[in-house]
């Protein structure tokens, strides 16, 4: 089960890596391009999986804090409602205004949350 859940832990870890580098890689841009989008669909259905197997394999190495686990799913719901919204609107040629960067920068916060908490 060690396995499975650092597998999971890699696919967050990549998720992680498309909304952020992403974000850096288009800044100049100002678009939200597809990679951030699916990264931050990617961190929601990763990190739930997380907390699952780690509920469900009662191993003292992977606690669930459920208060910061909460906090990083409502950090996680804005970056991905950033991302559809700034490539919505990227899709219909308008400017994509601060989403990009409220995807991002909620996205870093959230490398934050989990490194720091
Ligand atoms: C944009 C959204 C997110 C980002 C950027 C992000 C980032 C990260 C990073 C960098 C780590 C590794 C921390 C470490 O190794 O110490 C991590 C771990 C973790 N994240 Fe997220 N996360 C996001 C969303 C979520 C969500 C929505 C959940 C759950 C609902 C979640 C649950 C977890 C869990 C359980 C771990 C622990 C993995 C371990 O055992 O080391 N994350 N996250």
């Amino acid at each position: 089960m060690d396995l499975v859940y650092n597998l999971i832990v890699a696919l967050h870890l990549l998720g992680m890596a498309a909304v952020v580098g992403g974000w850096i890689a288009v800044r100049s841009g100002r678009t939200v391009i597809a990679p951030i989008v699916w990264g931050a669909r990617a961190q929601i259905v990763t990190g739930l999986a997380l907390v699952g197997v780690a509920s469900a394999i009662n191993d003292p190495e992977h606690t669930v804090n459920h208060t910061k686990i909460a906090v990083k799913l409502v950090i996680a719901l804005v970056v991905v409602a950033a991302a559809e919204m700034g490539a919505a609107r990227g899709r219909k040629g308008k400017d994509t205004g601060s989403l990009l960067d409220v995807a991002g920068g909620a996205a870093v916060v959230n490398v934050l949350v989990a490194a720091v908490w």
